[in-house]
């Protein structure tokens, strides 16, 4: 089927693109900038370039301004929400203008839309604490689903932290084990609930099968784990000499608000509704996951072994 995808340059984007080649699919492409290479996809600046004939399977709506980019300030903040909402409006407005609606649209969302909740386990029917990324997640949410009313299948993605090598979160939270320091931040005891790119992408595809799914699914592996527990299982790659926390209240002068917002706190979630649909993990563990990121080499990578 003919798939269009937003955001689809990012880190998720980079691995769901040739599976969905892959899996036989056309694949177009809604980037803000030009692409030279036209090989294997469709690059288009706006949505106006979709003519009202087009026939549309699916949409993977990605496009984000990254939460972890830069110190939040007003202006950022703003463009964090701006960016999610308006590409989404703008779904919503191709939507009503084509002449065949697409059946289905998976929206990315994150576990953030669950606010803080300590060691609680979160499934997909928890409720929320209120927050910045819990308000930014909860009003993309109900925007994408305006979509049911013109009859699309709406699945949102609850993402996790999409682990893998290659960009994202993991080479941010590995960096200090480069230097041998094992380390974690604020008490470590926060959760954080991860997910394996590979299972991403299966995931979505998944999701694109099965067309009696709709509503939020949590993408996370079935074992989310601590700071700690991360920090203990990124140690088996890394020779480490120290293992020390960031005291808090220097993540606080570091990052500002993003600190206690999506840094010392987390959320302990499950994927409840992947699983009860029958959807199996790759990866359902840290140390599998970390396996198979770094290649099964087992201590190394510290500077003066790599350089
Ligand atoms: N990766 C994670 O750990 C994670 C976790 C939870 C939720 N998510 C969500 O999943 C989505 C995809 O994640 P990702 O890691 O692939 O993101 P990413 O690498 O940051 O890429 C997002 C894409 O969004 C587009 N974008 C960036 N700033 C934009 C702006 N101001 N306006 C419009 N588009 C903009 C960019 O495409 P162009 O430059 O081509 O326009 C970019 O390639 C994001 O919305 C993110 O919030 C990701």
């Amino acid at each position: 089927m003919q798939i269009l995808l937003t955001g689809g340059t990012g880190f998720i984007g980079a691995a769901l693109i040739p599976a969905l080649l892959a899996g036989g699919h056309e694949v177009i492409v809604l980037s803000r900038r030009a692409h030279t290479d036209r090989s294997r996809c469709r690059y288009i600046q706006s949505l106006d370039e979709v003519s009202t004939q087009t026939r549309l399977g699916a949409v993977i709506n990605l496009a984000g301004a990254s939460l972890a980019a830069r110190r939040w300030s007003a202006d950022y903040k703003r463009e964090i929400v701006d960016s999610r909402l308006d590409t989404t409006r703008q779904l919503l407005a191709l939507f009503r203008r084509l002449e065949h609606c697409p059946r289905t649209l998976l929206s990315a969302s994150a576990v953030g839309y669950y606010g803080h909740h300590g060691d609680d386990c979160l499934s997909e029917s928890a409720t929320v604490d209120p927050g910045f990324a819990q308000a930014l997640c909860s009003d993309w949410e109900s925007l994408a689903r305006q979509a049911e009313s013109l009859g699309v299948r709406v699945c949102l993605l609850r993402l996790g932290v999409v682990l893998d090598s290659g960009g994202g979160a993991l080479e941010e939270m590995a960096k200090s084990f480069h230097f041998g320091v094992a380390s974690w931040l604020g008490s470590g005891r926060q959760w954080l609930s991860w997910v394996h790119r590979q299972d991403v992408v299966r995931a979505c595809e998944f999701l694109l099968e099965r067309e009696a799914l709709q509503g939020p699914f949590n993408i996370t592996s079935p074992r989310p784990v601590t700071g700690r527990g991360l920090a203990t299982a990124l140690q088996a790659h890394f020779r480490t000499f120290i293992r020390a926390g960031v005291p808090a209240p220097v993540m606080r002068l570091l990052v500002g608000e993003m600190a206690d917002e999506l840094l010392l706190n987390g959320q302990r979630v499950v994927p409840e509704r992947l699983q009860a649909a029958g959807f199996e993990f790759n990866y359902a563990d840290i140390d599998s996951a970390l396996a198979a990121i770094y290649c099964d080499h087992t201590t190394l990578r510290t500077r003066s072994s790599s350089g």
